[in-house]
């Protein structure tokens, strides 16, 4: 059954709207003092969070296309990846304004002392690079390699939950929830598994 279009630009106002929310609920909060004694740092864990949670929405889209087949999850596909590097770079911007205060010059034993600082850069950096090549224009340009390129989304979010993993240190339930869902979300991108959902979709259907 086709929807008509204006479903579609409503759903994705929706999602803009949804990925907008929390950043302006922090901001009421901290210009509230409802943030806790450092409110700079309560920003920089909540909007880290949130990037990790729009990485992991992100690559589920491709394997709820799948099961369901509709068009609606691809249309979000390439908004929920910039809002990632938003936030990504918004957390950035937290910890130079509120953990370095723009002190450039700690940032060598800032690097020492926080080595998953490192990782989380090259996160940014991965991050920055599917940003910039998620136009039309760079998928023309590099044709096939442009998959390959985006399969590097994978790697990105290791790189984050490591970057976690590294922060947490003591309560490693919520750290593993994540990997669980990361892992689940790895898994279906094995070809032979995710051959298997349209499959399932049929099954679903038929049972239904
Ligand atoms: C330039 C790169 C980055 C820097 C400098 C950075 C820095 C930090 C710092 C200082 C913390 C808090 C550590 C503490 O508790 O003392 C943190 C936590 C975190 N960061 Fe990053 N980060 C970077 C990139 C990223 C990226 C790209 C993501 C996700 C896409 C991310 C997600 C997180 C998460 C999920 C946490 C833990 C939040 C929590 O404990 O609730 N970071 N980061």
């Amino acid at each position: 059954m086709s929807m008509p279009a204006y479903i579609f630009t409503l759903w994705r106002a929706s999602v803009f709207v949804a990925a907008l929310v929390p950043l302006a609920w922090w901001g009421w909060q901290v210009a509230n003092n409802m943030a806790g004694p450092e409110p700079g740092r309560y920003l920089l864990l909540n909007i880290g969070l949130g990037a990790l949670w729009l990485l992991l929405f992100t690559l589920s889209l491709t394997p709820l296309t799948k099961l369901t087949r509709w068009k609606g999850f691809n249309l979000i596909r390439r908004q929920l990846g910039l809002w990632t590097l938003a936030y990504a770079v918004l957390h950035l911007t937290c910890y130079v304004l509120f953990i370095l205060g723009l002190d450039w010059a700690r940032l060598g034993s800032e690097i020492v002392n926080r080595p998953y600082i490192i990782v989380g850069m090259l996160a940014l950096l991965g991050l920055t690079a599917l940003g910039a090549t998620s136009n039309r224009w760079a998928m023309r340009k590099l044709g096939k390699r442009w998959k390959t390129l985006h399969k590097a989304s994978y790697l990105i979010l290791a790189l984050v939950l490591l970057h976690f993993l590294w922060v947490v240190r003591a309560d490693m339930q919520e750290w593993f929830v994540y990997a669980l869902v990361g892992a689940l979300l790895m898994c279906l991108r094995i070809p032979p598994v995710s051959r298997t959902l349209p499959k399932l979709r049929q099954r679903l259907k038929q049972s239904a």
